[in-house]
């Protein structure tokens, strides 16, 4: 850009665009790609499907970087090197080659490479392969484990992955339109109402990564998130073993009092707690929420005053949710409730 334009433009200007071409430029583009590392990035892939896409994105980069320099070169040489008047063999050459043919190919070229990859994106996991329904509802992710003893595991907002195995998902949407995507572990897929998307992915390192709704859903698409949380084999086995169980009585005169809140509330119509009364299930399984890693689906950490902040604030922690705040009750019952959603491990 400076050369290109070193004729044309003022002297103010030609300072700016060789201050911006120096050690400026460097620092951009070391924070640009400092940017693709972390638990939420498609480009620091953890999976198999998202190594492939990483691939094709580097590829798609190194060749628009090649066409780049070309073009600009071309530009240069025209104008500053031999600006002509060209021959006009040379012209109709350039048009029809550079302009129509090399795109052609280019273009041709990338699609063959991409598509060449949906067959091994879009495969199904082996018969026995572990199973999981999402399902994206408004604005959170009810999931369920299907293990051979049956649908007992379900929980919310949270994934648990045992690394080096593919895990079969079944997407579905009761509402509107979500997009399941954990973008360290492979691409994006649609979960629609009245019909089962299907998702294989492959985990390839143990970590903790973020997923989000990646289709507009409504006023807390944003606060739609959720972690997957990629284990060793025999910790994963341990994982589910404890979500299976149903929940230990609570221990404390305070949590006791907790639970007493939530029977006499009405909470169990709308959320289960295995091996108690409540059995709703409009919103998340609590079974075991004290052990998740976070509240209203990636919005709070999961600490008591979180519960507390919830609870008592639903609508302007997570603007549009459909459970109504409760903080009307007795201050000493908000804090039961909140030890007791929290002793929930
Ligand atoms: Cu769900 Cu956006």
């Amino acid at each position: 850009m400076p050369l290109l334009f070193a004729k044309t433009t003022s002297p103010i200007t030609r300072r700016y665009y060789r201050r911006l071409s120096g050690p400026w430029l460097l620092m951009v583009m070391a924070l640009v790609l400092v940017g693709c590392e972390g638990q939420q990035s498609a480009l620091d892939p953890a999976g198999h499907g998202a190594e492939r896409i990483a691939e094709l994105f580097w590829w798609l980069v190194g060749g628009a970087v090649i066409v780049w320099v070309i073009v600009v070169g071309l530009a240069v040489y025209a104008l500053r090197v031999n600006p002509g008047p060209h021959p006009e063999r040379q012209t109709r050459l350039l048009i029809i080659g550079g302009g129509a043919l090399f795109p052609t190919l280019v273009l041709a070229g990338y699609l063959i490479y991409g598509l060449s990859m949906m067959p091994d994106l879009l495969a199904p996991a082996p018969k026995g392969s572990l199973e999981i329904t999402v399902s994206g509802e408004q604005w959170w992710w009810r999931v369920q484990y299907h293990t051979p003893e049956g649908d007992r595991v379900a929980l919310a907002n949270e994934i648990h992955l045992p690394v080096g195995e593919p895990v079969q998902f079944h997407l579905e949407s009761p509402d509107v339109a979500h997009s399941f995507w954990i973008p360290a572990l492979g691409g994006k897929m649609d979960m629609l109402p009245g019909r089962t998307n299907h998702l294989t992915l492959h985990p390839t390192r143990t970590g903790v990564f973020t997923g989000a709704c990646a289709e507009y859903c409504g006023e807390a698409h944003t606060l739609m998130r959720f972690y997957a949380v990629v284990q060793e084999k025999e910790d994963f086995d341990a994982w589910l073993e404890q979500q299976s169980n149903p929940v230990a009585s609570p221990a404390t005169p305070l949590t006791q009092r907790g639970e007493e809140v939530f029977s006499a509330h009405g909470c169990g119509a709308c959320h289960a707690v295995r091996g108690t009364e409540a059995d709703g299930v409009i919103g998340p399984d609590l079974t075991h929420v004290g052990s998740r890693l976070s509240l209203g689906a990636g919005t709070l950490p999961n600490e008591t005053s979180d519960f507390l902040r919830w609870i008592t604030h639903t609508e302007t922690v997570k603007p549009g949710v459909h459970m109504p705040a409760f903080g009307m009750l007795p201050e000493a019952d908000l804090h039961a409730l909140a030890a007791y959603l929290d002793g929930l491990e």
